[in-house]
């Protein structure tokens, strides 16, 4: 079980400031959501939390001590999926499996599970090549889940799903999640999805990113789109991220 820190931290990219004293800790086992503009840093906080960059100020913490490299106890799901276009979804989802010499009969086992879980079971055979856009995101989510991490970083995990898979695929993420301890930071473009999944909403300004606004979603699951509550923080978030409306 793990808390991550993220201790005033600025990231500077050569001149470029991307991040400016973001400031938050993520309780072990709960669901944060970072929302905010593209380019405001979202990619890279997590990044950082991944073990993959470091900051320029501040400290980034898991359990009070500094990340500095990759732990397969906090697994990234980046934005753009990235299987091995060589290997079978079955080897793709178990290539870390085989990493932490898993024997093969428990590695087809807990593959299989998992494939269950994102709706491609029967697959196991096909190559990346074969899939549709949904079904390749839904196989290097599997893989990320079949490692059993600790913590969950998500980047925009389901921005390449169709509309009802993406509603599933949010629906199986919570039941994942309860009462499995697991931390889990989520980077959405979509309002609603943060409002549906997370506990907590930290909204972010324009780069330099910084954090501008922390949202409270303590709704019980699983929650009402149309609620009064939920129509609501979803507002909220909208009025601090300044979009604004037209007339027409
Ligand atoms: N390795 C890098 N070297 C130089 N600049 C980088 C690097 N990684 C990111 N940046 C810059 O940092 C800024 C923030 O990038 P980041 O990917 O974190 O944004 P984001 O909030 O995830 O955006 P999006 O919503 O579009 O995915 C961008 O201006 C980007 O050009
Ligand atoms: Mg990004």
């Amino acid at each position: 079980m793990q808390t991550i820190r993220i201790e005033h931290v600025t990231k500077r990219f050569g001149q470029l400031e991307v991040l400016s004293d973001i400031d938050f800790t993520i309780e072990k086992g709960e669901f944060a959501a970072i929302v905010g503009p593209s380019g405001c840093g979202k990619s890279t906080v997590l990044r950082m939390i991944a073990g993959l960059e470091t900051a320029s100020d501040g400290k980034v913490l898991a359990n009070g001590n500094p990340i500095g490299k990759p732990d397969p106890q906090r697994v990234l799901i980046f934005q753009e999926h990235a299987l091995y276009p060589w290997r079978t979804v079955e080897e793709n989802v178990g290539f870390g499996l085989e990493l932490a010499k898993v024997p093969a009969k428990e590695r087809r086992e807990r593959v299989g599970e998992v494939l269950d879980k994102v709706g491609l079971s029967g697959f196991q055979n096909y190559y990346p090549a074969q899939l549709s856009g949904g079904m390749k995101q839904r196989a290097s989510i599997a893989r990320a889940l079949v490692m059993n991490p600790e913590v969950l970083l998500l980047d925009e995990p389901y921005g390449a799903l169709d509309a009802i898979t993406r509603l599933t695929m949010q629906n199986e993420l919570i039941k994942l999640w309860r009462g499995s301890g697991k931390t889990v930071l989520l980077i959405t473009h979509d309002i609603d999805e943060a409002v549906y999944l997370a506990d907590t909403i930290y909204v972010m300004s324009p780069r330099p990113g910084r954090i501008i606004s922390k949202v409270h979603a303590d709704m019980p699951r699983p929650r009402n789109r149309n609620s009064a509550e939920f129509v609501k923080l979803r507002e909220q978030i909208m009025g601090h991220l300044d979009i604004g409306t037209y007339t027409i």
